[in-house]
């Protein structure tokens, strides 16, 4: 699939976000934990979502989709291995560990997929569940996990990882036992799964930052949830505001979750105003800046590609550090050929000089965030644009040329 774009149009009007995608995925694996019915609004209609549904319906559940809001039934299954082809489409499957361990006391992962974005080891998802008294072999291409002990006392990450904070998260929720988790990722979809896992009668509490303590309940009942927004999808658009906004409003996500993409964007310029669960942001002459990728609440590795274009148009020399991925930088290439002014210094460095015009032209997308970033960079080229290999951007992304095209973009899908 592609999408073909007119660049240069002017976008008027409001675009309102989904739920958030790395949310939505983890709840659904936390599903399989609840006895009775878990209801899901704002669950976004994305190709990630789908195939996390499929999973789960293929180890036990059943789930039903009215619109935005998703239906899963109790999982009264025993099936405790996880589906290879499904797993191998999404990186985000590797969370159905912490759940299948804590019902089966054992779980077996196919090799987890995901994007083109570097290596995607596991090494802190079997680190922590080892400390809380996992045993993870690997055999051929799959890992098979198996309880040995209870889990108790303190244990620590190795590194903020997101998904391995979750595993563990939805490891321990139920049980007799109470454990306290440091160096702990914070990223909101975190704190929004907590959120969902307490209403469904867990005791989860964040103490201080990056630790989180949890005593085990017995069970966990119905729950019936509203996802976050997707403060992800939230930066891309802004971006595309801040390059041909006239101006344009980005509803339904938390502000808060982007605080430091916006401290950003004032300290280069650029024009955005906060309202109430939205932001307005308009067109800005803006100049260069330095962005370092980080662990939330720093700089967040998923916009690091949007605004690594928003940097091809601003006054001067911005140099990039992708400190959380290794293979993050390739849309540089794509965005070279249509006239921008990058340099790859390694696999984590980058530097971009601008204001460059760029030209329409037939590019790829790479991975999920470097796709929609070559979308915005043909809203704002000269001229004609063709996205290849454009349906990786369907993976998180809902609908994102209706929604581009009610602001006054010229984009079809092909
Ligand atoms: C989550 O991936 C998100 N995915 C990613 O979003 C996001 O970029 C990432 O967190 C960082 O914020 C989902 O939530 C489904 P990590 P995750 O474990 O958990 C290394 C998107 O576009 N690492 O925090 O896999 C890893 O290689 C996606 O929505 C290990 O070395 O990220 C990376 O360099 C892309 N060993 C770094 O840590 C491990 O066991 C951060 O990974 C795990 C991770």
């Amino acid at each position: 699939m592609k999408f073909i774009i007119e660049g240069q149009k002017p976008l008027r009007g409001e675009i309102k976000v989904n739920g958030a995608k790395n949310a939505a995925l983890k709840m659904i694996a936390a599903s399989i934990l609840i006895e009775g019915k878990t209801i899901l609004h704002n669950t976004p209609q994305i190709v990630d979502v789908e195939n996390m549904l499929k999973i789960a319906d293929k180890i036990g559940s059943e789930s039903v989709r009215r619109g935005d809001v998703v239906e899963i039934s109790q999982n009264k299954s025993d099936i405790f291995k996880l589906p290879e082809a499904l797993t191998g489409a999404l990186r985000g499957a590797i969370v159905f560990i912490g759940p299948l361990l804590s019902k089966h006391g054992k779980a077996v992962l196919p090799v987890p997929g995901g994007c083109a974005i570097g290596r995607r080891p596991i090494t802190d998802h079997i680190d922590i569940l080892g400390k809380l008294g996992v045993r993870a072999t690997k055999e051929g291409d799959k890992y098979y996990f198996e309880k040995i002990r209870e889990p108790h006392g303190t244990v620590q990450l190795l590194a903020p990882s997101v998904t391995a904070t979750e595993n563990a998260i939805m490891y321990l929720c139920v049980g007799q036992h109470e454990v306290l988790l440091r160096n702990c990722a914070q990223e909101p979809e975190i704190d929004d799964l907590i959120a969902m896992l307490n209403d469904a009668g867990a005791k989860i509490r964040r103490v201080g930052g990056k630790n989180i303590n949890i005593i085990g309940v017995p069970k966990l009942n119905p729950v019936d949830h509203t996802i976050i927004g997707d403060r992800v999808e939230a930066g891309t658009w802004i971006v595309a505001g801040l390059l041909l906004g006239n101006p344009l409003k980005i509803s339904g996500f938390n502000p808060e979750h982007l605080a430091e993409p916006i401290r950003l964007i004032r300290k280069m310029g650029g024009i955005i105003d906060l309202e109430q669960n939205a932001v307005r942001v308009k067109k800005s002459t803006m100049r260069s800046t330095q962005i370092t990728t980080q662990a939330y609440p720093g700089f967040p590795t998923d916009l690091q590609s949007p605004f690594g274009l928003l940097l091809t148009q601003c006054n001067g020399r911005s140099p990039i550090n992708e400190t959380i991925f290794n293979d993050r930088l390739k849309y540089l290439d794509e965005l070279k050929l249509m006239g921008a002014r990058t340099k790859n210094i390694s696999v984590h460095k980058a530097e971009i000089t601008g204001p460059t015009p760029l030209v329409g032209k037939h590019i790829h997308s790479t991975d999920l965030r470097a796709g929609a970033t070559m979308v915005l960079a043909g809203l704002i080229a000269e001229g004609k644009t063709i996205v290849d290999n454009a349906q990786i951007i369907d993976r998180g992304y809902q609908e994102m040329d209706n929604k581009l095209s009610a602001v006054g973009a010229s984009i079809v899908r092909k």
